[in-house]
């Protein structure tokens, strides 16, 4: 479900004809469609109960609107980086609403969290865990902690998005754990409040899903049994959002639905506070990333269609063969199908976006939008061939913002230092 349609057979986002931004800010540009995150937000909320804390995953989608956007519903958010604290604080999610994962946290990082007052710091390593006590009890701190446990389950749509896995570098294993949460108990700048769990991302199998979590409970229920009962549960985020239509998956309410009936069920009965972290789910299908035609290359046995994208703004299919879906934005039902080879213009055949896709005819300087990047897209864009970084705009009804403008070369130039003995 999301909110890019054709109308009068333009595709729009919401009330905005997508050329209208492409004559705007040109292309290639990210498109964000605040209604479609508003929805994904309450749907999941709603799935997971309006008790639960749902910390959005900033490395999804950190763009400054998005999270304005998500702020504004009262989401939380999860970091993995100081930027990303930051960005959330300024976004407008109070410090109380921010959980910070990741497995390098450096001390800098931990102090600027504990000062900042965030929420929880999700520990992953006995390292972390004796840093951050310090660093907190040297400022007159006890920060909140769950410890992040590595369930030795792993799952995702792909080998290299796959964390729970015993041969993943994440989270304290499985057989350490209830050793560091003891001693975390026991530790006087931290405040052990429960346990953390994230196995992999874009699933699909909520039996994987489930199984982490029951191992979770028993752990939860092994610690309580020792005097040690736990308030809080983070259940991570991962599920999956469709890239691929006709995908075996209806994503909707439903699955949503059965996600927070599997969670429901594997938690009953634990005097618990639960907490997500979706990303994808939340912005992968608010967004697209327009591009346009640059020229068509005919050879014997295919045709190279070269946009002005590249693997430098999206690297999913790059980096993970991940399917997107291309669409036209003016829609012509009576144009013949052709088979393309999408690719940008990054001097690497990796730089493709998808091979032999039937689209309708296409000429230089038509637009094309490529799907569901709203996830994973912007957020890990790069200025490879000393490209610019690709900009972003958001929409909201009929109106839409520059979110982000696109790189100057000012910008792009001036970030780099020439060393003394060559000045
Ligand atoms: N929590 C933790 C601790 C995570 O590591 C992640 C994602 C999330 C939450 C959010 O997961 P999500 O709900 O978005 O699945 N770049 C890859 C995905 C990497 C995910 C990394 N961790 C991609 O484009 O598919």
């Amino acid at each position: 479900m999301h909110h890019f349609d054709y109308r009068n057979g333009l595709l729009h986002a919401e009330g905005v004809e997508l050329g209208a931004i492409a004559r705007a800010v040109g292309t290639p540009v990210y498109v964000y469609s605040s209604a479609t995150l508003e929805r994904h937000y309450r749907v999941f909320k709603e799935a997971v109960g309006e008790k639960s804390h749902v910390f959005y995953a900033v490395k999804a989608n950190g763009n400054l609107g998005v999270l304005m956007t998500l702020a504004k519903l009262g989401a939380g958010a999860d970091t993995v980086s100081e930027g990303e604290i930051r960005k959330a604080l300024a976004a407008g999610i109070p410090a109380g609403r921010i959980v910070f994962s990741g497995v390098g946290k450096s001390a800098e990082e931990l102090a600027f969290a504990v000062e900042a007052g965030i929420y929880q710091v999700n520990v992953e390593s006995e390292g972390e865990l004796e840093v951050l006590s310090n660093i907190a009890e040297q400022r007159g701190r006890r920060q909140a902690i769950v410890l992040r446990v590595n369930p030795e389950i792993g799952a995702g749509g792909h080998a290299k998005i796959t964390t729970g896995g015993a041969a993943n570098k994440f989270g304290v294993s499985w057989s350490e754990a209830e050793r560091l949460y003891i001693r975390a108990a026991n530790m006087p700048g931290v405040a052990i409040k429960g346990l953390a769990v994230h196995i992999g991302s874009q699933i699909f199998d909520f039996s994987a899903l489930e199984t982490a979590f029951r191992r979770m409970r028993g752990m939860i229920e092994k610690l309580a049994a020792q005097g040690l009962p736990a308030s809080r549960l983070d259940l991570g985020g991962g599920v999956g959002v469709p890239y691929e239509i006709g995908y075996p998956f209806s994503y909707g309410t439903d699955s949503l639905q059965a996600y927070g009936r599997m969670v429901r069920e594997v938690t009953a009965g634990l005097d618990v506070e639960l907490g997500f972290e979706p990303g994808r789910l939340i912005a992968g299908n608010a967004g697209l990333l327009l591009t346009r035609v640059l020229y068509l290359n005919e050879r014997a046995d295919r045709t190279f269609l070269v946009v002005d994208a590249a693997m430098n703004d999206l690297v999913r299919p790059a980096m993970y063969e991940a399917h997107h879906e291309i669409w036209p934005v003016t829609r012509k039902p009576d144009a013949p199908i052709r088979a393309y080879d999408v690719v940008g213009p990054i001097c690497e055949s990796s730089d493709t976006f998808a091979v032999e896709r039937e689209l309708p005819e296409l000429k230089p300087g038509d637009l094309i939008a490529i799907m569901t990047a709203g996830a994973y897209g912007a957020s890990m864009s790069s200025t490879y061939n000393q490209r610019l970084l690709v900009p972003e705009v958001l929409v909201k009804d009929q109106d839409f913002a520059v979110t982000r403008p696109r790189q100057t070369f000012e910008e792009l130039l001036g970030t780099d230092r020439a060393p003394g003995w060559l000045a």
